[in-house]
């Protein structure tokens, strides 16, 4: 008669409940995979982390999102700093999105995410300091003012779109209600064109 297993055979440690732990070896397969892993890993830093420019995942998303962005100004050209086109891009929604990630990647800190106005003035209202029709938004972000406390961005974009496409997010904000809004600065002024 052959023995039957008996819970006692095995360490108290390995048995729970009456159910039987094992101890069997990890498959092959796993123990490859496990060291292949570790001899990829310097590799990969070294090719990702090396400091190489472009490399990154992070620099690669930023030279493929800048080229999205080249394609999409394919698309208008290179626009005129005007009221005409001003007041025609202020209509387009998708070209305003553009502006408004502009905004955020670079004005926030200073005029809140909603404009409502930080360091830098409210935005939002019916008062400026320094302007007085559309094509002044642009002249204030390309050459700043107030001895550069609103700095200048002229050369801080790549492409002069980019500033147009923001100036005409910040008229688009006119009127608009941020959650906390800065005392109006400056004085009222007309409303924009609507032609
Ligand atoms: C370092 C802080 C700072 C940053 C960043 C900044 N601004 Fe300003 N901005 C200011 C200040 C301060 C003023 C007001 C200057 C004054 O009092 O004359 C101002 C004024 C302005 C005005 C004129 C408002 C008026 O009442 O005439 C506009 C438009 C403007 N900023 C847009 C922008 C945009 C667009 C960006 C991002 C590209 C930006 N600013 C980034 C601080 C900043």
């Amino acid at each position: 008669m052959s023995k039957e297993f008996q819970p006692n055979d095995v360490p108290v440690l390995h048995n729970y409940d009456g159910i039987q732990e094992y101890d069997n070896p990890l498959p092959g397969w796993w123990k490859w995979c496990f060291w292949i892993s570790i001899l990829f890993t310097p590799f990969y830093m070294m090719y990702f982390h090396s400091g190489a420019a472009g490399r990154s995942v992070d620099e690669q998303y930023q030279t493929s999102a800048t080229e999205n962005t080249r394609k999409q100004y394919a698309e208008i050209g290179d626009l005129a700093g005007d009221q005409e086109t001003m007041t025609k891009f202020l209509k387009e929604p998708k070209w305003v999105g553009v502006g408004q990630s502009i905004f955020k990647a670079n004005c926030v800190s200073c005029h809140a995410a909603d404009g409502g106005g930080n360091v830098g003035p409210n935005l939002c209202d019916e008062s400026f300091k320094h302007i007085k029709q559309l094509p002044d938004i642009i002249k204030v972000i390309n050459e700043g003012v107030a001895g550069g406390a609103m700095p200048a961005w002229a050369t801080r974009f790549s492409h002069k779109n980019d500033i147009i496409l923001v100036s005409v997010y910040v008229a688009s904000l006119r009127n608009s209600k941020p959650a906390n809004p800065k005392a109006p600065d400056g004085s009222p002024i007309p409303a924009w064109p609507s032609e």
